[in-house]
């Protein structure tokens, strides 16, 4: 059989659980602006269906919903040159995701990394969806037929469970049918990490609002985080290796290559014996200067909640276009008898 030829298909999601961080910009969001109106048709979404495996007020979970999808647009989304939709809107995905439970096997659940830390010893209590989540997720992937996946460090083990998946699908079926996606991680920021704890990651759960730069926070908000974010006493060395062992420093290394386009050798290259009170004024203007035109447009745009509704309802429309055909082939492959 001849190897079916894929649209190259841009496929990725954030959830709408807790605010949108630096993290979720550097390591994702801005990533997808730049994949957009190339090579690729891209499809970005807010993934409300993903959010409810843990406890959402349904209230928060509508203004969440909304509220990603004004980061996305703030950021640089174009809804017209991208399809932007939420997934609870397009059926499809948790239909496939269905049929995606019975390919995936328990032995490979057991082995999500991401499950085991969001579960911890709590395991016997979490809700089933948080155990059955990456096989929603691969099917938001695949039923796009998407070719390729950005996300930050922390999704590479659900891109490549996606992709075993797809190859067991098609080998239990005997067909060509679902695509191998490939995870798209790369530049500085693929994993951004706590500005208090350069050990954890920055996320949208954690005890303090220092630890993270919110994508709302304003300027004095952002400038005061980065000065009085954690670090050795020792200044910037004289080359990036020279980071080894120093995660504060590493991190904020990090976060101003990705915000100003450049590599961290360049960064080391620019403030090689820098102290801090030098180097992080210099960040948090950077970051002010990237971030807040930002957060102005995500409050302009929430401002008009009937209109982010109307885009999204748009971008569902047309998400189902592509989405539905292939749930009824798929159907059809599984012998699932309808039209
Ligand atoms: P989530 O907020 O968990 O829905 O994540 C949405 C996207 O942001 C995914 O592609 C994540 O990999 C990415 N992401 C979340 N936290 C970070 C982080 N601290 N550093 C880099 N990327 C992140
Ligand atoms: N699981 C991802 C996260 O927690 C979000 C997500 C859901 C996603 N579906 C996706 C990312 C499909 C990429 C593609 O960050």
């Amino acid at each position: 059989m001849t190897k079916p030829s894929f649209t190259p298909r841009v496929f990725s999601g954030i959830k709408p659980s807790g605010g949108l961080h630096l993290g979720n910009y550097l390591g994702a969001i801005k990533r997808f602006v730049q994949m957009q109106g190339g090579e690729f048709e891209t499809i970005y979404c807010v993934v409300d269906l993903h959010a409810i495996t843990v406890w959402q007020n349904p209230a928060e979970l509508r203004d969440g919903t909304r509220e990603v999808a004004a980061g996305f647009i703030a950021s640089g989304i174009d809804p017209e040159t991208s399809i932007l939709f939420n997934q609870s809107q397009v059926p499809e995905h948790a239909e496939l995701a269905w049929i995606f439970n019975c390919v995936a096997r328990v032995g490979w659940m057991n082995r999500m990394t991401q499950f085991k830390d969001k579960a911890g010893a709590n395991a016997e209590a979490v809700s089933l969806g948080l155990y059955a989540y990456p096989a929603l997720m691969a099917a938001d992937i695949l039923i796009y037929h998407a070719t390729h996946v950005p996300v930050g460090e922390d999704q590479k083990q659900h891109v490549e469970l996606t992709r075993d998946i797809a190859a067991k699908f098609n080998h239990d079926f005997k067909v060509d049918f679902f695509p191998l996606s490939e995870p798209v991680i790369g530049g500085p920021a693929t994993r951004v990490m706590n500005l208090r704890d350069g050990t954890k990651k920055m996320s949208k759960s954690g005890e303090s609002d220092m630890e993270r730069i919110n994508m709302t926070d304003d300027a004095d908000s952002i400038a005061k985080k980065f000065r009085k974010a954690k670090t050795d006493p020792a200044p910037l060395p004289d080359t990036f290796e020279a980071l080894e062992g120093r995660p504060e420093a590493r991190n904020l290394v990090d976060i101003y290559a990705a915000l100003a386009d450049i590599t961290p050798e360049e960064v080391i290259a620019q403030y090689a014996g820098a102290g801090w009170g030098v180097f992080k004024p210099a960040l948090a203007d950077l970051a002010v200067d990237k971030l807040a035109p930002i957060s102005t447009e995500m409050a302009r745009l929430m401002a008009d909640k009937a209109e982010i509704d109307r885009i999204l309802a748009r971008g569902a429309e047309r998400a189902r276009d592509i989405a539905a055909p292939i749930l009824r082939q798929t159907y059809d492959i599984v012998g699932l008898l309808g039209k």
